[in-house]
């Protein structure tokens, strides 16, 4: 039996960090290594960034927590420049991603509730997707292997390929609410979903009175170098999930909503005590004002491309490791030919940090706050880990 006093859910990596610096993790044996995954599109803005750290100590010797009983201006503001900036007019605070899937469901059904439609409840959702790991996420995710052993999985999820508009008309019943996507898959395996087919499921969202919910918990936030991913497809959902990159490394989920559907939520419906957090908000904040400077998201957009054509060139130059780069603006990921464990070891010995998803890809998204010559040492080095690969196996 392992000598460790943690639950043994993790196959936990013998790494262990002490300080993070920008994109860099610093190991307790003082080997620097790259966080190419910002601790799975979480730490957007790197590690220990001031203005993200000025926040947090400011706040951390004013005052930690207030009940929600009471008025909390902070996070007024956070949800203010959360309003500002999205679809939405109304915003909830949670602690993290599972908990804002879990609110927002409850608010899709309350709303046909509340319109004369008690029946409407159930929810298409996409094969390959990830909603996180409460029991009705977990359902909502649809992953047999995540399921197994945790007795009958809550109902009302129908799921169909990812893609097929024909799939998703036939599911559509009396008694569906609306549609859960993910606008890019993350642990599916870093799979970007057609812009084109968003707008059809809008469309016929908006013919059935159906709710449109977003899952951007992984990327949204700026990752794909627009606030949020839906904004290139030219489309708003209805609902919103986010969490991980708006906390940048401080827990913090939130869900969002138009006024129309976040209305049918009156006191009592819904609940948390420590969402919206002074801490959590503090550093919501920052980061929300980080990433809404002029600029920062076309600098987003620049980095990601120069990264993307990188990556390519390492993919071509090394057919026998990778086999393709796909996703959208710092959300990338590389499909392996070689097994994705073997692949991310050698990277690991490069001091890199990739983490593997779905489908053989192992993820690469390093903080938004990148440099141009770290995407070069992060390119060069996984060119590295790609020819020891081959040295092993020639
Ligand atoms: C797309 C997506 N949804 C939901 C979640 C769950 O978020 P959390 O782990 O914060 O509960 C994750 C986490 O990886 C995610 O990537």
């Amino acid at each position: 039996m392992s000598t460790s006093s943690l639950f043994q859910t993790y196959a936990r990596a013998d790494i262990q960090f002490e300080r993070g610096e920008g994109v860099w993790l610093i190991a307790t044996n003082g080997r620097r290594y790259m966080d190419c995954a910002s601790g799975i599109a979480v730490s957007g803005l790197g590690h220990s960034h001031p203005k993200l750290v000025e926040a947090l100590q400011e706040q951390a010797g004013k005052l930690w927590h207030v009940s929600n009983l009471y008025k909390v201006p902070a996070q007024e503001e956070l949800g203010q420049l959360l309003v500002n900036n999205t679809f939405a007019d109304r915003v909830f605070f949670c602690n993290s991603g599972t908990e804002a899937i879990e609110g927002a469901l409850k608010t899709m059904r309350r709303y046909h509730y509340a319109n004369g439609h008690p029946e409407k409840t159930r929810v298409i959702t996409f094969e390959g997707a990830f909603h996180g790991r409460t029991m009705t996420a977990l359902a909502a995710g649809g992953q047999q292997k995540y399921l197994e052993g945790f007795g009958p999985a809550p109902q009302g999820f129908d799921q169909v390929p990812l893609g097929d508009l024909e799939a998703v008309k036939a599911a559509i019943t009396d008694e569906t609410a609306g549609m859960l996507i993910e606008p890019v898959q993350g642990e599916g395996g870093i799979r970007p979903v057609d812009p084109a087919f968003l707008r059809a499921l809008r469309e016929l969202c908006d013919e059935h009175g159906l709710l449109l919910m977003l899952d951007e918990i992984q990327c949204g936030v700026g990752r794909t170098g627009k606030l949020f991913a839906y904004e290139w497809a030219g489309i708003t959902p209805d609902l919103m999930a986010i969490a991980k990159g708006i906390g940048g490394g401080f827990p913090v989920g939130a869900f969002l909503a138009t006024e129309e559907v976040a209305q049918v939520m009156q006191p009592g419906t819904h609940g948390t005590t420590y969402g919206g957090n002074l801490l959590a908000m503090a550093v919501g904040r920052a980061v929300m004002e980080t990433l809404m400077e002029p600029g920062f998201l076309e600098s987003v957009q620049r980095k990601s491309l120069l990264l993307k054509q990188s990556l390519a060139e390492v993919v071509d130059t090394h057919p026998e490791v990778f086999e393709e780069v796909r996703g959208s603006g710092l959300m990338l990921g590389l499909k392996c030919k070689l097994e994705a464990p073997k692949v991310l070891k050698a990277m690991r010995d490069a001091e890199l940090l990739p983490v593997p998803a779905g489908d053989n890809v192992l993820r690469i998204m390093p903080p938004m706050i990148i440099s141009e010559d770290e995407i070069k040492i992060l390119t060069q080095k996984i060119a590295e880990a790609a020819k020891a690969l081959e040295t092993e196996a020639a």
